[in-house]
C-alpha cells in the first residue's frame, strides 16, 4: 500500500486496530435532523472522544474548525432525499479533487444492493475507488438499506460487505445483526465498522449490540443518532469508547455512562 493511503488509514484506525467514527452526514438526505440542526454545536463536546468525523463538504467547511480538526471521512454520495422518489438513486456529489483540497482521511459512499439502483451505486463505488487509488485516499463503503430496515440480516449484509470489498473499498460500514454477524465479518476481507441506525429505546441496548459486534470481529463503530440524539451524548460516546478502545464489558461501559452522567469527575479516558 502506498504511504499516503497507509497514512490516511492510520489516521482512522487507531494503533489498537479499532476505531470510533462520529457520523454527522445525515443532513445530506434527511435535512436538519433532530439534535443535528447546528452540527458544529452538536459535535463540540463529542470531538475529544471521536477518532474521525463523517460529514459532507458543506458541513466540513461551515461547521468544523480546520486547525486541529479530527480526521475527516468525506461523504461524497447523495443526490436524493427522504421526500424524493427513491433514496437508492444516488450519484457522486463531490470530486476527488475537492476531497484532496479538504485534506480528508477517506471518502464515504453508499451502495444500495438489491435495489433498482444496485448497478449504478456499485459502479459509483468502483469509479470512486479508481479515483481514490490515484490520490491515496481510501474509500469507506456504506451498505445502505434505505427505508428497508428489515434487510439487516446476516446473509444480505454478508453479500453487501463482500461486494464492497471486492470492488475495492478499504473499510466497509454495515449494520450489526443479532444472528450471524461473525459470518458477515468473516466473509469480508477488509475491516468492518458498525453503523447505528435510528435511536434505540435504551442506551443499554446500544452498548450491548456494540459489544457483541466487537466480540464478533468488527473493528469499530460509526454511530450517529444513538450518540447525539441520546439525552446524554457525552456519557454515551465515552461508554462506547470504553467498549471499542478499552475492551470494556457492557457492565463496565454502563458504569462509565452512569458515572459521566452523574458528573462525578471521573477522568476521561485519554483519546489516542
Ligand atoms: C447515513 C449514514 C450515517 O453515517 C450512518 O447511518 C450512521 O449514522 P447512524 O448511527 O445515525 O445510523 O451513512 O446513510
Amino acid at each position: 500500500m502506498d504511504w499516503g493511503m497507509a497514512n490516511r488509514l492510520g489516521q482512522l484506525i487507531q494503533p489498537d486496530g479499532h476505531c470510533l467514527f462520529l457520523p454527522i452526514d445525515h443532513g445530506y438526505f434527511l435535512g436538519p435532523t433532530r439534535n443535528l440542526e447546528q452540527p458544529g454545536k452538536t459535535i463540540e463536546p463529542l470531538l475529544p472522544y471521536a477518532d474521525a468525523v463523517f460529514a459532507t463538504r458543506g458541513v466540513v467547511r461551515s461547521s468544523i474548525e480546520p486547525a486541529g480538526s479530527k480526521p475527516i471521512i468525506l461523504r461524497v454520495s447523495g443526490g436524493t432525499s427522504m421526500v424524493g422518489a427513491d433514496l437508492a438513486n444516488e450519484g457522486i456529489t463531490t470530486s476527488m479533487e475537492d476531497a484532496v483540497r479538504l485534506n480528508v482521511a477517506a471518502v464515504g459512499i453508499s451502495v444500495f444492493i438489491g435495489s433498482e439502483y444496485e448497478r449504478q451505486s456499485l459502479l459509483n463505488l468502483g469509479k470512486l475507488v479508481d479515483e481514490g487509488e490515484k490520490y491515496g485516499i481510501p474509500v469507506m463503503a456504506v451498505t445502505a438499506v434505505g427505508r428497508e430496515l428489515e434487510q439487516r440480516e446476516s446473509r444480505y449484509l454478508a453479500l453487501c460487505c463482500r461486494i464492497c470489498a471486492e470492488l475495492g473499498a478499504k473499510v466497509v460500514k454495515t449494520y450489526w445483526c443479532a444472528d450471524g454477524f461473525d459470518k458477515v465479518v468473516a466473509g469480508c476481507p477488509v475491516p468492518v465498522v458498525m453503523a447505528g441506525g435510528p435511536q434505540a429505546d435504551t442506551e443499554l441496548e446500544v452498548l450491548e449490540f456494540v459489544h457483541d459486534g466487537m466480540q464478533n470481529g468488527a473493528i469499530g463503530i460509526n454511530l450517529g443518532r444513538n450518540v447525539w440524539q441520546s439525552d446524554y451524548p457525552v456519557p454515551m460516546i465515552r461508554a462506547l469508547r470504553h467498549i471499542v478502545h478499552e475492551n470494556g464489558s457492557v457492565k463496565e461501559a454502563q458504569e462509565v455512562f452512569d458515572a459521566v452522567k452523574a458528573g462525578d469527575g471521573r477522568p476521561a479516558p485519554v483519546p489516542a
